[in-house]
């Protein structure tokens, strides 16, 4: 059973902090498996596998669950980025590891932990048609709709969720947390006492 809210222990300033769960195991196990029947429904037939790049770190479980969940071949890679926020429109994406596939003329599935300012997005989908794949997709875990500025909308979403900061399921706080079963979400008013600081 998941629990209802997650503690931070020690970490500086986080300590003491009580998140709230969004998304059980359970619930997150039943959408997953969901995207996965739609994604195998919709490349059913396809000459070649489609290849899911996933996006590193944060996609590391969704990749691994998605990918299992679907029943018809599949390729994977991955890729790294970057991304530094400031002010809204000025954030930069610096790429730190490549795929290693050819995908010109295949079918590609980006797969990505969660899509906030659509920055990432936007710089992967740039990228990734640069090279000719034949279509290309997107599958993401969480959508930040609300705040998000996307080019296009994401094909396949696990959940849509508000503008809260999230952990857990390949999600992280400063590096931290990511293999949390469940997807906790930190109280907005515990945020605004860091950035105080
Ligand atoms: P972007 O703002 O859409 O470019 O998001 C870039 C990256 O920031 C995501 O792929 C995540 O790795 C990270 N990120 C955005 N929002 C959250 C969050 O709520 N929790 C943890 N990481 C996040
Ligand atoms: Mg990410």
């Amino acid at each position: 059973m998941t629990s209802k809210t997650f503690k931070i222990e020690h970490k500086g300033d986080w300590s003491g902090m009580e998140l709230d769960c969004l998304f059980s195991d359970e619930l997150i196990q039943k959408r997953v498996l969901e995207l996965g029947q739609q994604i195998s429904h919709d490349y059913v037939g396809a000459e070649k596998p489609p290849i899911m790049i996933g996006v590193l770190n944060g996609s590391l479980f969704f990749m691994a669950d998605l990918m299992r969940a679907i029943d018809i071949e599949v390729e994977m890679d991955f890729i790294k980025i970057a991304s530094y926020h400031r002010a809204e429109s000025t954030g930069t994406v610096r790429l730190i590891k490549d795929i290693s596939a050819q995908i010109t003329g295949r079918d590609i599935i980006i797969v990505e932990d969660i899509i906030d300012s659509g920055l990432s997005m936007n710089f992967l989908r740039r990228r990734m048609l640069g090279n000719e794949p034949s279509s290309l997709r997107v599958a993401t875990f969480l959508y930040k709709k609300e705040v998000s500025k996307l080019q296009e909308e994401p094909d396949y979403v696990g959940f849509v969720i508000p503008n809260r900061y999230v952990i857990g399921y390949g999600l992280d706080l400063e590096q931290q947390y990511r293999q949390l079963r469940a997807i906790y979400a930190f109280r907005d008013e515990d945020l605004e006492k860091i950035k105080e600081k």
